[in-house]
């Protein structure tokens, strides 16, 4: 058993990021400007952000942070984001999930233009993705998930790759990517009936369904990819939607908690920032 470096991988991403955008400016004088939006005083959520605040910071992207009252109206939060969507010197938006529950958070993100969405939920982006269209900006997680395993030379093509976990951010776009990427796909959710004679059959398996422990050893098979991509916080301490533990004895190759998909979440947000700046510049060369 090997396990995956998540730390690592996206150690050296950022790095090549940071050459990169460098060259940018100096080739073409284009700066990264990314607009962060959050509403309201969410514990996690400012950790996220402050998180994605000092990423951009060493990778050479400006990033703002607009930090709006819980009580917000719909049409003031919709206007602070229509601003940005207009402004041409801004690259990329993001609306800090999940917004407080009097907020629709759909109509919010859609105004954000599919260039500039660089969580990459979009209903635009999602139906790029469906098309494997090249200029689809791909969800975080998921997009992170298919580096890692490149980066582990997995083969995917023709492989049977079984999604554990059907969310608009996580289970969903990575089923259209590992399909993407030639993979023999089937997504399970809450109500698959006989979860574990599917799992078993499973050649590459990944997990983001928010269940401690779900995935235990007699659920895969010998040789198997585990990709975990759940984060449970129970008493203070992190764990994934696989027992680790076990499971890591049948597997060739496994992801941790932490430590293996977690870190890619962010470097994938600074990679799509990255990539939404150098389109705009080719657009307009
Ligand atoms: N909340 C938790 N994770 C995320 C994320 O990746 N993007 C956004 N916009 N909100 C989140």
């Amino acid at each position: 058993m090997k396990i995956i470096d998540g730390k690592a991988v996206s150690l050296s991403m950022r790095e090549e990021l940071k050459e990169n955008i460098a060259e940018l400016k100096e080739k073409y004088g284009k700066t990264l400007n990314l607009a962060v939006i959050i509403v309201g005083n969410d514990p996690a959520s400012e950790i996220y952000v402050k998180n994605k605040e000092k990423a951009c910071l060493e990778v050479g992207i400006s990033s703002f942070t607009v930090k709006l009252d819980e009580n917000i109206s719909q049409a003031e939060l919709e206007n602070e984001v229509k601003k940005y969507a207009a402004d041409s010197d801004i690259d990329g938006i993001l609306v800090q999930l999940p917004l407080p529950k009097h907020l629709d958070s759909k109509s919010v993100l859609r105004l954000i233009p599919d260039e500039k969405d660089v969580d990459g939920f979009s209903d635009g982006n999602i139906g790029k993705l469906a098309k494997f269209d090249d200029s689809a900006v791909f969800s975080c997680t998921p997009f992170g998930i298919i580096k890692l395993l490149k980066a582990y030379n997995v083969e995917l093509c023709g492989k049977h790759a079984v999604v554990v976990g059907r969310s608009n951010i996580v289970g969903k776009p990575m089923a259209l990517m590992l399909l993407k990427e030639d993979c023999t796909v089937t997504v399970c959710h809450s109500k698959t009936s006989n979860l574990s004679d599917i799992t078993r059959q499973a050649d590459i398996l990944i997990c983001a369904v928010g269940k401690k422990h779900l995935i235990t050893e007699d659920m895969v098979k010998d040789g198997v990819v585990v990709v975990d991509a759940g984060m449970n916080r129970v008493d203070g301490k992190l764990y994934g939607d696989v027992d680790f533990e076990k499971v890591s004895e049948k597997a060739s190759l496994i992801t941790p908690v932490p430590g293996g998909v977690g870190p890619m979440t962010i470097t994938m947000l600074l990679y799509n920032t990255y990539l939404a700046g150098k389109r705009k510049v080719e657009v307009n060369k």
